[in-house]
């Protein structure tokens, strides 16, 4: 259920551009390719369908598993990577823009395909799973979560005693939200407002809507294009954090009046609503890095607004009653995956070898785990970190005897 397969040689092309960018991925491939270890397995994979994700569902399919994908967002689909997908042999269910009914139905038909395993990106899968399918849950085997987002709602899922199966908390690996959440978010955010507007960042306000890990790295990477940053926190510790980064806070309706940029990232809802939108500054540029498109409250936006155009590609510009604009871009979805390509490759090469770990590991144990969310093992997180250090070549100094027996000692 694809848009059209003959933009799959292009598609191919971006596969190919990212897959020499992904040494610890190319390495679990091809271990993959010897050991099968999930061979005669179906998964399921909900992410961001673009060249990495394409990359790490052919590194699953070389585990001898048979692979689907569907989409994790309507605006997030690259229709020409998923062309090469299901010519390498994939079934996809995904196409860019889906409407709310499609993405479900997506969402439903990838299901259809009874999955023994799954990767889930938010949580829209998992949850479509226990609220429309509890008898296919209980058949489940396990699976990963990619997102903060995800695992929050896993865990209130759990917490309501309903979780039918094991569910690995990828994000919070090491490997995961120390590179990806800071790095990869830092880095694609930028590249994708400026893509987007084609304007200056330097010499602009900046503000931050939450300083998690995400949020620290929209906020160090807009410091490192010249802007001057502002941060809005509801946690007193990472607002402190954020200070001694050398940022200015405040509360957002401060910030709003002095905002030229506005990045919300805090998994939250209702970041920028009417309020703050009340008292906006004029042509101020709103985007959401978050996992879903509630961090902008857009029914906000478009009850203050006279009108709504499209101003540029995944621009819309909405003008207020007394002639303030403001623009949203891409919709108010995570800019860097609806206005941009994503993460670097260097940086999903990490979060998704952790995923093609855990899954094997969910597999594998798949006798002892109980339908809870899991860390992922301090082994794997090691493992990758190895694997990163080789492939670029770097050593690093190991514990003498004396200094191990010193650290665990607790005589002088
Ligand atoms: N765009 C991407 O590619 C990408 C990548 C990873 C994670 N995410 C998503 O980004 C979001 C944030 O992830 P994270 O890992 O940084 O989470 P986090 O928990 O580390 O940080 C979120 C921060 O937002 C703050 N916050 C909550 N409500 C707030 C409010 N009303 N005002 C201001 N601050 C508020 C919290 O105190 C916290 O510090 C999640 O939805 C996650 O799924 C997006």
């Amino acid at each position: 259920m694809i848009r059209d397969i003959s933009l799959a040689p292009k598609g191919q092309l971006k596969i190919d551009w990212v897959a020499q960018h992904m040494p610890i991925l190319n390495q679990l491939k091809k271990d993959f390719e010897k050991r099968k270890p999930l061979a005669g397995k179906r998964v399921i994979i909900c992410l961001h369908l673009e060249a990495k994700t394409a990359y790490l569902a052919l590194t699953v399919k070389a585990a001898g598993a048979e692979v689907a994908v569907c989409g994790s967002n309507p605006l997030s689909t690259q229709d020409d990577v998923v062309a090469a997908l299901v010519q390498n042999g994939v079934t996809a269910y995904a196409w860019y823009g889906a409407t709310d009914e499609e993405y479900k139905m997506h969402l439903n038909k990838a299901l259809d395909f009874q999955p023994d395993i799954l990767i889930d990106d938010g949580g829209d899968l998992v949850a479509t799973l226990h609220a429309e399918r509890p008898e296919q849950a209980k058949k489940i085997v396990g699976g990963a979560e990619e997102t903060t987002t995800g695992i929050l709602r896993l865990k209130a899922l759990a917490k309501e005693g309903h979780l039918s199966f094991p569910m690995m908390a990828v994000n919070d690996a090491q490997m995961k939200y120390l590179f990806d959440n800071r790095y990869g978010t830092g880095q694609s955010v930028w590249d994708a407002i400026m893509r987007t507007t084609n304007l200056v960042v330097c010499g602009k306000v900046v503000v931050v809507g939450g300083y998690g890990w995400c949020g620290k790295g929209v906020a160090a990477r807009a410091r490192g294009l010249n802007a001057r940053i502002v941060v809005t926190e509801i946690d007193p510790v990472k607002a402190n954090e954020a200070l001694m980064d050398g940022f200015e806070v405040m509360p957002m309706v401060e910030a709003a009046k002095i905002g030229d940029v506005f990045v919300t990232v805090t998994g939250n809802r209702d970041i920028v609503r009417r309020e703050h939108l009340e008292v906006i500054k004029d042509k101020a540029i709103l985007c959401n890095a978050g996992h879903f498109d509630v961090e902008v409250n857009k029914e906000d936006l478009r009850a203050l607004s006279t009108s709504v155009r499209i101003a540029r590609n995944n621009i819309e510009e909405y003008t207020f009653r007394d002639g303030r604009k403001v623009y949203l871009l891409g919709e108010g979805r995570l800019v860097n995956l609806a206005c941009g390509d994503g993460h670097p490759a260097e940086v999903m090469d990490l979060t998704f070898a952790l995923q093609a770990m855990s899954l094997e590991y969910v597999f594998t144990n798949r006798e002892q785990l109980e339908p809870k969310v899991y860390p992922v093992p301090e082994e794997i997180d090691r493992k990758i970190a190895q694997l990163r250090l080789q492939a670029l070549g770097v050593s690093i100094d190991e514990l003498t005897e004396v200094q191990s027996k010193y650290l665990n000692s607790w005589q002088e």
